[in-house]
């Protein structure tokens, strides 16, 4: 039975040199005040003070939020959204990585609705006024990695109950720029890279993988496997960035659907628990997680291993697909510096000790083979020995 794709509702503006056009954009929507959302990273690596020169030089005026924090609080988001309440902004720019769109999306919703942010968890039908009526948002990412920009919501953390909530928030303009990724740290750009790849071929190997989205997501892998190995070489080729960037974005896409599966469901935890970079905590039992599926769906396997680059024999029968695709993306993680699980975890004991609140947090629903804590238990173990 096919399964339903999100078409996002997400008008993005992709390539080089876009965010010039932020200014403009702006006044299109009508705005003549805006916050911007940053975090200090941003500020300091010049992205910001870059863009803010192209929204005054159109006439608006900004005001700044830069106390964005990695997977972001509530309280932050609802800090950011006071600030613009007591500003009279009529419009949000985030600027950043996830954590900066997500917190952006937040305060969006804030600027015309109560606090706390916890009352608009999944609920588009609490917000005033109406979703597609409020005050514009526009998201520049500045990493390639979390699509948040093509998705239509902000993931923050619940700090009272210790995990992640969406604030549904569909923004009224991604600004999608490779350029600004250039000057990124090796580390982030391989964190965020493979949060990408994992929300791609999550995508594409869910049980509600659809022909829609199949076809994003497997050009979001096969950009990913020409283009990766090229940026951690050489972080100033454009050319490769922008194909990463690209992916990303799609990547972001293709999972308005099917949703992610495995290695999220395990990772959200996990990061979580051991306060891993998202993209880190997801990424680490991808080739695991592949593996694991071979047998339900090994021809599936087979595709995203032969875009990631590899040699598959025609007549290969579901393990060593499994293996193959292990491998492949084992040695993609090698070639990029990727971190080890047992390099960010003490012992496979404290590993053991998570499996239940993975279990409580993950339904699985989206994974095309079951999977119990037994299931989990071994893929984190598999992961620990890599
Ligand atoms: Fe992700």
């Amino acid at each position: 039975m096919p399964s339903v794709f999100l078409a996002s509702r997400n008008p993005i503006l992709f390539g080089c040199g876009v965010s010039k056009q932020t200014g403009e954009k702006l006044k299109e929507f009508g705005c003549k005040k805006v916050l911007v959302v940053h975090d200090k990273g941003v500020k300091e690596a010049g992205i910001v003070d870059k863009i803010l020169g192209y929204i005054h030089k159109a006439g608006i005026e900004t005001v700044c939020f830069d106390k964005v924090l990695p997977d972001p609080p509530d309280y932050i988001c609802e800090e950011a959204g006071a600030l613009g309440v007591a500003e009279k902004v009529d419009g949000v720019v985030a600027i950043g990585g996830g954590s900066s769109l997500d917190t952006g999306k937040a305060a969006k919703v804030l600027l015309t609705n109560p606090p706390p942010i916890s009352r608009y968890y999944l609920k588009h039908e609490d917000l005033v006024p109406d979703e597609s009526n409020m005050k514009p948002i526009i998201v520049i990412p500045t990493t390639a990695g979390t699509g948040s920009e093509a998705t239509p919501g902000g993931v923050i953390t619940d700090t009272k109950n210790n995990c992640k909530q969406n604030v549904p928030c569909a923004t009224n303009l991604g600004i999608v720029d490779p350029e600004l990724t250039l000057g990124l740290p090796q580390s982030v750009t391989v964190t965020t890279a493979v949060d990408a790849l994992c929300h791609c071929v999550e995508a594409y190997t869910s049980k509600e993988a659809n022909q829609i989205s199949d076809v994003i997501a497997k050009e979001a892998i096969s950009l990913i496997g020409r283009n990766l190995r090229k940026v951690i070489k050489d972080g100033s080729d454009l050319k490769a960035r922008e194909g990463v960037q690209l992916a990303a974005t799609l990547a972001g896409l293709s999972i308005m659907g099917p949703f992610c599966n495995i290695p999220h469901e395990i990772g959200l935890m996990l990061g979580m628990i051991f306060h891993l970079p998202h993209g880190i905590a997801c990424g680490i039992t991808l080739p695991e997680a592949l593996q694991y599926l071979a047998p339900a769906i090994p021809d599936r396997i087979k595709t995203v291993a032969q875009l990631l680059g590899a040699d598959i024999p025609e007549n290969a029968g579901s393990e060593e697909i499994g293996q193959i695709a292990y491998t492949t993306v084992r040695n993609l993680y090698d070639d990029i510096g990727m971190p080890k699980l047992k390099d960010l975890v003490k012992s496979k004991e404290e590993l053991a000790a998570a499996v239940p609140q993975i279990m409580d947090y993950s339904p699985f629903h989206f994974s095309a083979r079951p999977v119990n804590a037994e299931d989990v238990l071994a893929i984190l173990e598999k992961a620990y020995e890599a």
